[in-house]
């Protein structure tokens, strides 16, 4: 927003984030965003602070709180976007707009709505949609695929608008779509485009588990169906499945939403989604089993923890995961990721990492390639084979070039793929 010429307050609980940023240090890895923080701090018009008071000041108002998975359910936890919406209420005034970007179920908005214009304050709310991508957060903030509006009919609606357009005046300026749609079009519009992206991939997963069972190869699969302009080539990435903080905790949200709305059966399908997308983790230490038989006492090399690369994410992180069921079947594991190390570490003490790929694999019985960093794709396998005790390599993530593994001397195992 900063960066779009706007003056800019930041309000978060947490003190020490709040500190991280307002000194121009990012709280976590993503490329880019460093020299946009620090651009914008340094003008003076960013600055961060825990003191909600400070929203009195502004006009528009973004909520864009975390709704992680509640513990012991599928559905989404709104405890922080109800508390940032109801400590902002005393701070509002006549004509503020508050903007709701969180991933919320269907009928959340309606809800916060009725508080926001109920606490007399004159302001309104806005549904708007988040859909920027982990790796890429700052090129899909100021150019995304289309901006969506979630706004109440009437007059209301329409000055929601405005106000909208003149905060990504920038971007529509360039010819940027933008749709105008009512409150539950708009929660819609981004749980469905999760659920189809994770549908995409749990189809192509599937593919590769039916390409396992006949011999064929699922990488030319996806790149023969995906030149039909129908179907496309994005996202048809076979591999270790998807992770993180969006899209396996949104189709779990959405089914919980689905059976409160009596669509039980209509959603039940997300369900096979996350299943086939489960069943990858386990076939990975299945791969793993067959190259070293027993995995008690043998040593595995693992590259990558992230969901994904360019990020140091590790929620729900497959990568994280088949690490955890490996040493559950008593492997000994050293892994490395060029950014994830640190995240992983505290979310999993117990692990252990090397600072780098080659420490990782020294005296390794099989290497494990989990999240599909540049860094990995380009490693000599002929160097590899050096360092380790034993060659075999699985390729989680179908990235690396399985005929130079292979005439390096190297077993190759992929997922899908023969
Ligand atoms: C996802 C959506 O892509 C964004 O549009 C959305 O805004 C965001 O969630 C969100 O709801 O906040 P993100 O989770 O950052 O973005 O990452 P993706 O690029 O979607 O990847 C998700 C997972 O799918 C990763 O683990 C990735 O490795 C996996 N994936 C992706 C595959 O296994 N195969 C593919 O072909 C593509």
């Amino acid at each position: 927003m900063a960066e779009l010429g706007h003056d800019v307050v930041g309000i978060d609980v947490d003190q020490h984030k709040v500190d991280e940023l307002q000194a121009g240090r990012p709280p976590f890895f993503e490329p880019g965003f460093g020299e946009v923080l620090g651009r914008a701090v340094e003008s003076g018009r960013l600055r961060f602070t825990t003191d909600m008071s400070e929203a009195c000041d502004a006009t528009v108002h973004f909520v864009a709180v975390g709704t992680p998975q509640t513990k012991g359910s599928y559905s989404a936890d709104l405890t922080y976007v109800d508390a940032a919406v109801d400590g902002l209420l005393p701070f509002l005034s006549t004509g503020d707009l508050v903007v709701g970007k969180s991933t919320v179920p269907v009928g959340t908005a309606a809800r916060l709505a009725e508080l926001v214009e109920g606490a007399g304050s004159g302001a309104t709310l806005a549904w708007n949609p988040e859909f920027l991508r982990e790796g890429f957060a700052v090129q899909d903030t100021l150019s995304p695929d289309r901006f969506v509006y979630g706004v109440p009919s009437g007059d209301a609606g329409e000055a929601a608008t405005a106000v909208l357009d003149e905060v990504y005046a920038t971007a529509l300026a360039t010819g940027m779509p933008r749709l105008v749609t009512d409150y539950a079009t708009a929660e819609l519009v981004k749980v469905s485009a999760n659920a189809f992206l994770a549908t995409k991939i749990s189809f192509i997963n599937a593919m590769a588990e039916v390409a396992e069972a006949t011999g064929a190869d699922v990488t030319q699969l996806a790149d023969a169906i995906g030149h039909d302009a129908r179907i496309g080539r994005k996202f048809l990435n076979a591999g270790l499945g998807f992770g993180g903080g969006c899209l396996p905790k949104d189709i779990r949200a959405f089914r919980a939403r689905g059976d409160e709305l009596g669509l039980t059966d209509t959603l039940s399908f997300l369900g096979e989604v996350d299943a086939i997308n489960l069943r990858r983790r386990e076939r990975v230490v299945t791969l793993t089993r067959e190259l070293l038989g027993d995995l008690a006492g043998r040593r595995v090399g693992v590259l990558g923890l992230a969901f994904k690369p360019n990020s140091d994410d590790v929620r729900d992180s497959p990568a994280l995961d088949v690490v955890k069921k490996l040493l559950e079947a008593g492997a000994e594991v050293t892994a490395f990721d060029p950014e994830a190390n640190g995240t992983a570490k505290r979310s999993f003490p117990e692990l252990t990492t090397a600072d780098n790929a080659e420490d990782a694999v020294r005296g390794a019985d099989a290497v494990l390639v989990l999240t599909e960093w540049t860094e990995f794709r380009e490693l000599d396998p002929e160097r590899v084979g050096v360092l380790v005790a034993g060659k075999k390599v699985v390729d989680g993530r179908n990235c690396l070039d399985v005929g130079a593994w292979r005439a390096a001397g190297f077993e190759v195992r992929g997922l899908g793929r023969p």
